[in-house]
């Protein structure tokens, strides 16, 4: 069964979406089947996508309503490669109407439970504030994954965001992890970035991904474009970094399911198993 992973950060323009888009289309190009679900009224990651928000028949509202079945809801992202939830502003609308629902934090969960098994990942891009949608996004998920541009007010807010993980773990979602943390748009000449870094690793230590995001501007071009930087332009500095992300992320879970599955292999082996 596929993995869920919530992009999120409450603070807006640290790189959520270029994120998600990326990453998704990054796991791509190594074969991996990607939903990816924009769950930002926005619909930055519908356009970036190549599909055009204005024109999508059904959005994550249809869905989180009740008015549509996910398979209904879901189109292909040909341009880029992946399936996609397309997003656009009636999503600000399932906001308010969520609220009068008893089962109001688990719409998307519920509904993924559908698609599950036809993805090796679902990544969800989240909007830019603890709001019921990105409540939906952590009680689906199994792992967030947190983007943080480097530099003064980057921590700020982050103890917000970790106690809603808390809250969502100890309501909705036991499995819920933090993934970790994405250095984005980083400038290594810059001080205060190299600072702000080094505090990032005191306090998350391995949870803090190595690979890091430079700032790059064909990231930033690649979205008007309906595309992701991959496409756009392959051989960028911003395509080389979330192909790197890709590949880190897929070690670091072949690593634990590698040690998930150690004692069984053990106990075929004719080997004792390791009692701790
Ligand atoms: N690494 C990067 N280098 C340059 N520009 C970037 C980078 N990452 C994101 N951007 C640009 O910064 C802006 C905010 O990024 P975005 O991914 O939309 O953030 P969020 O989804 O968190 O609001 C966008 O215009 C995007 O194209
Ligand atoms: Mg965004």
């Amino acid at each position: 069964m596929g993995k869920i992973l919530a992009v999120t950060n409450q603070k807006g323009g640290v790189g959520k979406t270029t994120t998600s888009v990326n990453l998704a289309a990054s796991l791509v190009e190594t074969g991996r089947r990607i939903l990816l679900v924009d769950l930002d009224a926005q619909g930055n990651a519908t356009m970036g996508s190549g599909c055009n928000k204005h024109e999508v028949a059904r959005t994550g509202y249809d869905l989180l309503i009740g008015h549509a079945d996910i398979q209904d809801v879901i189109i292909h992202a040909t341009e880029a490669g992946y399936d996609l939830l397309p997003g656009n502003s009636d999503l600000t609308a399932a906001e308010v109407e969520l609220m009068n629902r008893d089962d109001r934090e688990r719409r998307l969960r519920s509904a993924l439970t559908y698609v599950q098994n036809d993805y090796e990942l679902i990544i969800i891009d989240c909007p830019p504030s603890l709001n019921m949608l990105t409540v939906n996004a952590l009680a689906a998920a199994h792992g967030v994954l947190i983007p943080i541009q480097c530099e003064y007010y980057a921590l700020e807010g982050l103890s917000a965001l970790l106690e809603t993980v808390d809250q969502v773990r100890q309501a909705v979602n036991p499995e819920l992890e933090i993934e970790g943390l994405l250095r984005t748009m980083y400038d290594a000449r810059n001080n205060l970035a190299n600072d702000v870094s080094a505090q990032l690793q005191e306090h998350f230590g391995d949870k803090v991904y190595r690979t890091i995001i430079p700032r790059n501007v064909r990231l930033a071009e690649a979205p008007s474009h309906g595309m992701p930087v991959l496409h756009y332009d392959k051989a960028s500095r911003g395509a080389a970094a979330y192909l790197a992300l890709a590949g880190e992320y897929l070690r670091r879970h072949a690593s634990a399911e590698a040690a998930a599955q150690e004692p069984v292999r053990a106990q075929h082996d004719g080997a004792q198993p390791t009692h701790f």
